[in-house]
């Protein structure tokens, strides 16, 4: 592990926060990589590389990349073996289990074992089996709050910002699992290895 940080950031809700923050701290990505996927910054001694979301622990656990920026959601899903020197502040929501409102809570009619459609199927599983409750967890990859509509789940796991979407589709919070927010990510061995470039990062972002 020689050479410059490497920072992996994940596409969708978190990358323009993401690269708000870092310019803020001076390091500006460039603006236009084209079809390059390692990109650089203002900094030479920092690049990037922009991945989906659930692979930022990845990346960075394998020590592909040095830090990442990801949502507490996908890194506690994974169970990645990463550092978490820094919460960023940003990127605010919560993991929740909903439900049709007019479909009763937590009791199916006939006793019913209940089906639950997620992208989080460990977190899910995790937090009815802490609760002593026997669900079937269906895995699914997006568009989570169509699931009860069309039959396929009863309730939903998913991330709930302004609620909008919940409420568009006809479902109600119920309970809530995880606070979710960003955080700044660090494979252990390039923290001791870089532990001057990481420690000047943290000191620019924090
Ligand atoms: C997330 C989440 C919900 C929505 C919640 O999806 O899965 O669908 O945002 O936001 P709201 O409470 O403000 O309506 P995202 O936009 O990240 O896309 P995805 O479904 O492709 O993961």
């Amino acid at each position: 592990m020689s050479g410059p940080l490497r920072i992996a950031l994940a596409k969708g809700r978190l990358y323009q926060p993401a690269v708000a923050r870092f310019a803020a701290a001076g390091i500006v990505i460039d603006p236009e990589p084209g079809r390059r996927l390692l990109i650089p910054s203002s900094d030479p001694a920092i690049e990037f590389l922009v991945v989906k979301p659930a692979d930022v622990a990845v990346y960075v656990e394998s020590g592909a990349a040095d830090l990442g920026v990801t949502g507490t959601d996908v890194l506690r899903e994974s169970e990645a073996d990463v550092l978490e020197p820094l919460d960023l502040g940003f990127g605010a929501c919560r993991l929740v289990v909903a439900s049709p409102a007019a479909q009763p809570f937590p009791a199916l009619p006939g006793g019913k074992t209940a089906r639950v459609a997620t992208k989080y199927p460990n977190l899910a599983w995790q937090h009815f089996a802490r609760g002593g409750r026997p669900v079937e967890i269906i895995a699914v990859h997006g568009s989570v709050e169509v699931a009860p509509l069309l039959g396929l789940a009863h309730w939903i796991v998913d991330l709930v910002d302004t609620g909008n979407t919940l409420r568009a589709n006809g479902l109600t919070e119920r309970e809530t699992i995880l606070t979710v927010g960003a955080v700044l990510v660090a494979n252990r061995a390039s923290q001791k290895l870089k532990l001057e470039q990481h420690l000047r990062l943290m000191s620019r972002l924090g």
